[in-house]
């Protein structure tokens, strides 16, 4: 197969049109087998995925080092092609609390140098902060990054979670080359404004969550035994009554997916690349199985017919219960 590409932004790169989330391979998705995941890592680089999205408290540190070994053992030019998108700013206690965000500068720039030694890496293709510090203007963490852009540390420079105002604060600041941001078929809230601006703007999106942290895979069931740390057993949208009516919004899919014969997850991915060629979903597999899923959507062609369909099916709004919980949402601008 050969790779389609996206651009991120008209200022950053040219990346594959899937970008593959490292997250649930250290963190908040229960345990993960380290051995599958650099084994899923380096088989999304042989077919041709540029884009690896971490963040430095990603299991404070584990994740970036993973993906550093990953990196270290796969062939040369597969290593060569491959961009890697660090977050930062989170701030966790050794029990793995969290603990706020830090956007000041000299705090930005000592991320930095802790990322690129456990990454194992001379530069940052794409560095953020992964929410806004309400104590710190944009303007000043965004300028810090822009500082590392011209040292050579960081290549680009992206946002996470932020709304339109901050987005534009940030780009008058500095060039911008995308916006992460959650966005899938049950997760539209970024349609009305933030989509937009963004566009407006000529920055590109990497959507999180395009199968709502596996809800709309297609493989999530309501017996799911869930662990403490695992992020769904605090999602509201996980919960009694919420799970068993956003389950019932995977069985319309399913059935929309049966009929074109293919799965429900690669609806969902599909889904997401059709909304417009500035937005490049990351898909969260950790998994080898999962990846050669989520990279089938690449070949899904979605006609006028299947996407009104699939509106009938999961209407804007559809899902019951916040994409976080209300702790979390506090921290959200977007
Ligand atoms: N900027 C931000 O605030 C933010 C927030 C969250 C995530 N992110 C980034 O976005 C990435 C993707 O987010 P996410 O992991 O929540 O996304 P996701 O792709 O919606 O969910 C991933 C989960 O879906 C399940 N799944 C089932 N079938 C799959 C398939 N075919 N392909 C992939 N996953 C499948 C997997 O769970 P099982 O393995 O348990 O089956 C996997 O852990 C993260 O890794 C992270 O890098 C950013």
């Amino acid at each position: 197969m050969t790779m389609r590409t996206r651009p991120l932004g008209t200022t950053g790169p040219q990346v594959s049109a899937l970008g593959l989330g490292c997250m649930g391979m250290s963190a908040l998705y229960g345990e993960a087998d380290r051995t599958e995941s650099i084994a899923t890592v380096h088989a999304a680089l042989e077919a041709g995925v540029t884009l690896l999205d971490t963040g430095d408290f990603y299991a404070m540190g584990h994740n970036e080092m993973l993906i550093g070994e990953a990196l270290r053992t796969a062939p040369a030019a597969r290593r060569e092609q491959a961009l890697v998108s660090v977050k930062f700013g989170a701030l966790r206690g050794p029990d793995g609390s969290w603990l706020g965000y830090d956007g000041r500068p000299a705090a930005v720039k000592s991320f930095a140098a802790y990322s690129l030694q456990r990454l194992g890496v001379d530069h940052i293709d794409v560095y953020r902060i992964a929410r806004l510090d309400p104590d710190v203007p944009i303007e000043e963490t965004v300028g810090a990054i822009a500082d590392l852009v011209e040292k050579g540390y960081v290549r680009h420079i992206g946002l996470s979670e932020v709304g339109a105002a901050t987005i534009r604060r940030a780009a008058a600041t500095a060039p911008v080359s995308d916006l992460q941001i959650e966005y899938s078929l049950i997760s539209r809230g970024i349609e009305d404004e933030v989509l937009p601006t963004v566009r407006e703007l000529g920055i590109g999106i990497t959507a999180y969550g395009v199968l709502s942290r596996g809800l709309i895979s297609g493989h999530f069931t309501a017996d799911r035994q869930l662990g403490a740390g695992d992020f769904r057993a605090m999602s509201p949208r996980f919960q009694g009554d919420n799970l068993r009516h956003n389950l019932n919004l995977v069985e319309a899919l399913r059935k929309i997916a049966e009929q074109k014969g293919v799965s429900v997850a690669q609806i969902a991915i599909a889904w997401v690349l059709s909304r417009g060629e500035d937005i490049v979903p990351l898909v969260g597999a950790r998994r080898r199985d999962r990846l050669t899923e989520a990279l089938g959507a690449l070949e899904v062609t979605l006609e006028p017919a299947d996407l009104a369909a699939i509106e009938e099916a999961v209407p804007a709004g559809a899902a019951a219960g916040d994409r976080y919980p209300a702790a979390q949402m506090a921290h959200l601008e977007s």
